[in-house]
């Protein structure tokens, strides 16, 4: 099979790598670039272990192709925080007490951190914990600790939410 030349911006550093078209983003940010962060669970875009920022959106990098990432921006979870520091929505979801064996933990971060960024720029986000569990109904948790994790995403959209507001309020 012939293969492709990709550059790709991964967590704000150009990466450029060639691939099969058939090879899937997690592949390629797990096996290409060890950013091993992103799980595979299902690999049927069921689970969302996987889940990644594409281009700002949220994707199931189990779907998605590496070429279809090719010239774009993708946030892994590795990216979201400087090394050894936690981003507000892991330090939420870390005292919820969010998570059990973790596994899942990294696509609900990820799912979580695009909710909160929405929140944070102002724009439409869950505010309910009714809202929130539609939002996360594409992430399973195998260990079943969703209270928790509804909690800490909760608490992560609401304190984005009034950061927004008072900066918008500053800004008047
Ligand atoms: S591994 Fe991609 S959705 Fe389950
Ligand atoms: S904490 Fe174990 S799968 Fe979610």
């Amino acid at each position: 099979m012939s293969h492709r030349e990709i550059t790709v911006t991964v967590n704000g550093a150009v990466r450029t790598a060639t691939v099969e078209p058939r090879r899937t983003l997690a592949d390629f940010l797990r096996q290409d670039l060890g950013l091993t962060a992103t799980h595979l669970g299902c690999e049927h875009g069921v689970c969302g272990a996987c889940t990644v920022l594409l281009d700002g959106d949220t994707v199931r990098s189990c779907l998605a192709l590496a070429v279809h990432a090719d010239g774009h921006e993708v946030t892994t979870v590795e990216g979201i925080a400087e090394p050894g520091e936690m981003h507000p929505v892991q330090s939420a979801l870390w005292e919820s007490g969010a998570f059990q064996c973790g596994f899942c933990t990294p696509g609900f971060v990820m799912t979580i951190y695009g909710l909160e960024q929405d929140a944070r720029a102002g724009r439409p986000c869950p505010r309910s914990r009714t809202e929130i569990r539609e939002e996360l109904s594409g992430n399973i948790c195998r260990c079943s600790g969703y209270q928790a994790i509804v909690d800490g995403a909760e608490a992560a959209l609401t304190a984005a939410t009034a950061t927004a507001t008072t900066t918008t309020e500053g800004a008047r």
